[in-house]
């Protein structure tokens, strides 16, 4: 398949109404959701083997792109708000939304790599962090962190628990860690739109916050860092970085408040949940 930008763009549209309401689903939304997640997934299990000294950004992205490509879905990053990329891929220092490029990864980075494709209309977004080659303790230990956040603030989701739950659980085991959650980029309600209501802050206050109905979908995306929380977007408009050049990490699911807890649609169906993926 070979469409142009355009054509990405007009299967991205956002074209349905944000009006802040938190949108309730049907089970057969959840059919779509499951399609779309665990393609992502899949492609993010894909890039495990690519992901070594010496390979670029920009490969990486060509693979998710075909990757997407060949199972019938798009990604839904490209031509979104102007991006031209299929995925984001974020290193050492950078917090999210970097841009792939022609520079080789080196042993040692860590990468975040977060990829959204659109399948039968529905959004699948997920991301995990990469080790290239051999990296060191601390860079580990952050990578372990900002998993365990992630998991903890999704144990919180059930019906009658709140937003303030789940943010609260990321950054209590953050903190507790002496790392810092960062609060300039957050969740966010998707399904047929890739950004919609609620915002899911990853730190907050038990309790606070909008109230989890079965049927709600939204990603949980912790970004954590070593150091100070405090970020800056570079002049490209797009690569987000922490001030302090400090290492930073990011996992991120997509998935739904059911009956009686969360259902995860961007699980890895061969356990690559988190380094060492083997
Ligand atoms: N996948 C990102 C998220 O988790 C959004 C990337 S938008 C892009 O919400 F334009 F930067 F690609
Ligand atoms: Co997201
Ligand atoms: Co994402």
């Amino acid at each position: 398949m070979n469409l142009t930008e355009t054509e990405y763009s007009d299967a991205n549209a956002d074209d349905l109404s944000r009006d802040g309401s938190i949108r309730i689903h049907t089970p057969q939304d959840f059919e779509g959701m499951r399609k779309a997640g665990q393609i992502s997934a899949a492609c993010l299990d894909m890039l495990v083997p690519m992901v070594k000294p010496g390979v670029t950004t920009a490969a990486i992205d060509d693979a998710v792109r075909e990757f997407f490509l060949d199972h019938n879905a798009l990604p839904a990053t490209l031509g979104y708000r102007g991006y031209k990329h299929s995925s984001c891929t974020s290193i050492n220092h950078v917090v999210c939304h970097g841009i792939p490029n022609t520079k080789p990864l080196k042993n040692g980075d860590i990468v975040n790599i977060d990829v959204t494709c659109i399948f039968e209309g529905w959004h699948g977004d997920t991301s995990r962090m990469y080790a290239v080659g051999t990296i060191n303790r601390k860079a580990e230990r952050l990578i372990n962190i900002t998993y365990e956040s992630m998991m903890l603030g999704i144990a919180q989701i059930k019906p009658g628990n709140t937003t303030g739950d789940i943010g609260a659980a990321i950054q209590d085991f953050a903190e507790s860690q002496r790392c810092s959650v960062v609060q300039d980029f957050c969740g966010h309600g998707l399904g047929r739109l890739f950004h919609d209501a609620p915002n899911i802050l990853h730190f907050g206050t038990p309790g606070e916050g909008e109230v989890l109905k079965e049927g709600m979908f939204f990603t949980v995306e912790p970004m954590v860092n070593l150091g100070r929380p405090d970020t800056k977007v570079l002049a490209d408009g797009w690569t987000a970085v922490t001030r302090d050049k400090k290492l930073t990490a990011q996992f991120e699911h997509s998935l739904a408040v059911t009956k009686t807890g969360v259902e995860i649609f961007t699980k890895s169906l061969c356990g690559f949940d988190r380094p060492p993926y083997t």
